[in-house]
């Protein structure tokens, strides 16, 4: 079920052109009437859910963005409404697509300010398992962190940065530098460790995992080291990357990758598990979680 939760945060990382819908930027219209009493009722329980596990695993930004939202658990969320609290605070809208959607239109769309974000949620036999990413893990885990301006500038950046980075055949190593912090990110807080990334946000058992269990590394965030990781697609993270602070993103909105992209050409790719001499670390995982699950892949 871990594995269709990660496929699920990928983005536009390995979109298909199946289903290729007529507007040539992927977007639909959202359909919001058409939504069932079913539908909104599997978004209460996912709601519910997170809303419980989140206070104090959550950093202060994720909450107070949540807060000025537009979103609560009775309905799924109505994407113009959300585009007009986001654009106000930050110039941000939630554009509505089928599914993931390929790697240009993706970045295409970022640059811009637009997230598109899956119309569709899962089912209610399978609040855990998704093949895409869904209305719950598109608008509950990554719409609040973009009502943050450092947020909303550095995946605008990201966008610009993937067609570059498309173009220059180095996509895989900024890929990972989005996995490791806009879907799988935490952050130091006054009171600890705390989650901004959407991938753990909008999971229930990594929301705890991902600050509590001793298994994973927590590392300090460094970017060449992030460029050369793999991750994990098919599980819980084996280590999380952690800013001191979301500023942090700021320098990595504002520097040009070329040269950094030269450096990581260079260096050897590393394993999700590894730890480094040179690595600043905030907590060495016990490794026991994967060790019991066996080795799986990564990318
Ligand atoms: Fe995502």
């Amino acid at each position: 079920m871990l594995q269709q939760l990660k496929e699920a945060a990928k983005h536009g990382l390995a979109a298909g052109t199946d289903h290729q819908p007529e507007r040539p930027d992927w977007t639909i219209d959202q359909g919001w009437d058409a939504y069932t009493p079913e539908e909104h009722a599997v978004w209460k329980t996912l709601f519910e859910r997170q809303s419980r596990l989140l206070p104090g695993r959550a950093c202060d930004e994720f909450v107070r963005g949540m807060l000025d939202l537009p979103i609560g658990p009775e309905q799924i969320p109505n994407f113009e409404q959300l585009s007009d609290a986001l654009s106000k605070r930050t110039g941000w809208q939630v554009v509505a697509v089928p599914g993931l959607v390929p790697d240009d239109v993706f970045f295409e769309h970022l640059a811009n300010r637009r997230f598109p974000a899956g119309h569709f949620i899962r089912k209610p036999h399978e609040l855990d398992y998704l093949e895409e990413p869904d209305v719950f893990h598109d608008v509950f885990g990554h719409v609040p962190m973009l009502m943050n301006p450092v947020i909303a500038d550095y995946i605008q950046a990201y966008g610009k940065g993937g067609l570059r980075a498309k173009h220059l055949g180095v996509l895989e190593k900024l890929a990972r530098v989005y996995w490791y912090t806009v879907e799988f990110g935490l952050v130091k807080q006054a009171d600890g460790l705390r989650i901004y990334g959407a991938g753990i946000a909008s999971s229930a058992t990594e929301t705890v995992f991902s600050v509590e269990d001793p298994s994973p590394n927590r590392l300090g965030f460094e970017l060449e080291r992030v460029m050369r990781t793999h991750y994990r697609i098919d599980d819980f993270q084996e280590t999380y990357f952690v800013l001191d602070n979301l500023d942090q993103l700021l320098d990595l909105a504002h520097i040009d990758f070329g040269p950094v992209y030269a450096r990581v050409a260079n260096a050897s790719d590393l394993e999700p598990g590894v730890v480094l001499a040179s690595d600043s670390v905030i907590a060495r995982g016990t490794g026991r979680y994967h060790a019991a699950r066996g080795k799986k892949a990564s990318e």
